[in-house]
């Protein structure tokens, strides 16, 4: 793919002036697949979040019918150019085509679902009267009404998926928003400013802001004509939004260090499946990817052995070449990242059947065992296809490593003991805990969130709706 010029919408305006740009590098070849006008100063910023405040104030008045049909026409063309943008995809995070085809299909269902629930919420507001609830001589009605500027920014591994679950619950709620994709997903997130354009979003609800986040971040995340903002990405800087930002709501999806929890009576061999599919898709880096395993002492060497037969099936190869397994990680940064976690472990006992290898942005995956405690890989968060697996003698030991981490997302239970496997889940400090599978988001319809260092509020299609509504209420007098 040759480096190509990308336009972007700001407000009402479609920015072709290219003497200011981003060049976005893909991580297969390091060449630039990308060049798009990005924000240069401050001011740029305050005119933006200023000018969709403006737009705000048209949009909420715009009929649902009009926004449904919009976002409806936004996923037709999503649909209409599958192959362009799963190329853009596949070019600048590596993911490949399959994976790539998979995530514009699934942030379509995304957006219709999306659709359908707002519209069930709209249709049934909360009435407080005194037949139902004993409150006397007073009627409540109490509906939703959208917030104004809402600001996403989103990650890379998930370039459309994490912009749609945060664009669509805005704009058919009425709200307008201003987004910043991850630098590494820039080319996507303008692309998709376009389709939204010609949607019918021409009017001002929708800004992409392209530019670097070290760059231009705090310029971003502090603005006085923000009303909500829904971030996914890194928890250091989540932690600097929420910060900022202790008056608006904040929804924060943020980093993930989730446990396979194995115990000795699971099916070994499935759950040795599932773990390394939860752990090395997209080559580790997903939040929430399986990034340590916890295993009985007494199964541990079976269920290496069937770890390392699985690891052996994974494809590894350029994501421009096939659908590999493992495909180019997003950066060197956090390959080396990888590649100092190993050597932290090796130093402190750790073993692998796997040869480390390296080519390129590639690191072949691997799995570590004999892993304790006081390996740095046992608590950072890797992002990458390097699995730790750690023993333990009695389950609360295993209880107690998943909780003494900083993150709280999900956790997997591998045993054929349901009632246990209940049991355990109550004592874990994570939002979600999947029984014989590994981690995951979806189903898209599910409550989703972290805790702790992992993240604020939830998300989920209903949950994103209302958190970006704020309620109105209207009470009757007798
Ligand atoms: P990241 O470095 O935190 O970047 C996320 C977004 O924040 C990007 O758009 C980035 O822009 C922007 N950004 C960077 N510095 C900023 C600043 N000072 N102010 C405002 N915005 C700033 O994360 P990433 O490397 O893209 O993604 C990996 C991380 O995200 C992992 O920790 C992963 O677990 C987490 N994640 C969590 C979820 C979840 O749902 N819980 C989902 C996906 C990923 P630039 O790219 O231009 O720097
Ligand atoms: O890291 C992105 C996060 O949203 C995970 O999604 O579907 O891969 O579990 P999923």
């Amino acid at each position: 793919m040759d480096g190509k010029l990308y336009k972007v919408v700001v407000g009402k305006k479609i920015i072709n002036d290219f003497s200011y740009v981003l060049h976005v590098f893909s991580p297969i070849n390091h060449q630039i697949i990308g060049s798009i006008p990005r924000v240069r100063t401050k001011e740029q910023i305050e005119i933006i979040f200023k000018n969709a405040k403006l737009a705000f104030h048209e949009y909420r008045n715009v009929d649902f019918h009009i926004r449904k049909k919009w976002l409806l026409n936004f996923c037709d063309l999503l649909k209409q150019k599958w192959d362009e943008l799963s190329n853009i995809i596949v070019w600048e995070i590596a993911k490949t085509k399959v994976e790539a085809i998979k995530e514009i299909d699934r942030s379509i269902e995304y957006i219709k679902l999306t659709i359908e629930e707002y519209e069930k919420i709209m249709k049934s507001p909360l009435i407080i009267d005194e037949s139902v609830h004993n409150v006397k001589g007073k009627t409540g009605i109490f509906t939703y009404e959208p917030l104004g500027v809402v600001l996403a920014i989103s990650p890379f591994n998930y370039p459309l998926n994490l912009l749609v679950s945060k664009i669509a619950p805005a704009l058919i709620s009425g709200n307008t928003v201003v987004y910043k994709p991850a630098t590494q997903g820039s080319c996507v997130g303008s692309f998709i400013s376009l389709l939204l354009y010609e949607a019918g979003f021409k009017n001002g609800e929708v800004s992409c802001i392209i530019g670097k986040g070290s760059e231009i971040g705090d310029f971003i995340i502090d603005n006085p004509n923000i009303s909500m903002i829904s971030f996914t990405g890194s928890s250091d800087v989540g932690k600097k939004i929420a910060m900022k930002n202790s008056l608006i709501p904040v929804i924060l999806e943020l980093g993930g260090k989730d446990a396979a929890i194995v115990l000795k009576d699971a099916n070994l061999k499935l759950s040795a499946k599932k773990i390394v599919k939860g752990a090395f898709s997209f080559n580790g880096q997903r939040c929430t990817g399986i990034k340590r395993v916890l295993v009985d002492v007494s199964v541990e060497q079976k269920l290496i052995k069937y770890i390392d037969e699985e690891i052996e099936k994974l494809t590894i190869g350029s994501a421009i070449k096939g659908n590999f397994d493992i495909t180019e990680m997003i950066d060197i940064k956090t390959l080396k990242n990888n590649l100092y976690l190993l050597l932290d472990a090796y130093k402190n006992g750790a073993r692998t059947n796997q040869k480390i290898k390296r080519k390129g942005n590639i690191l072949f995956p691997v799995a570590l065992h004999n892993v304790t405690t006081k390996c740095k890989i046992a608590w950072d968060e890797q992002f990458g296809p390097v699995l730790p697996i750690i023993s333990f003698n009695e389950i609360e030991q295993a209880i107690d490593i998943c909780n003494k981490s900083q993150y709280g997302l999900q956790t997997s239970i591998f045993t054929s003991n349901i009632k246990l496997a209940k049991k355990i889940a109550s004592t874990l400090d994570v939002v979600t805990i999947n029984i014989n599978e590994s981690s995951s988001r979806g189903p898209d319809i599910f409550p989703f969130g972290g805790i702790k260092d992992s993240g604020k509020g939830m998300q989920g299609i209903k949950e994103a709706i209302i958190s970006m509504n704020k309620i109105k209420g209207v009470i009757e007098n007798e």
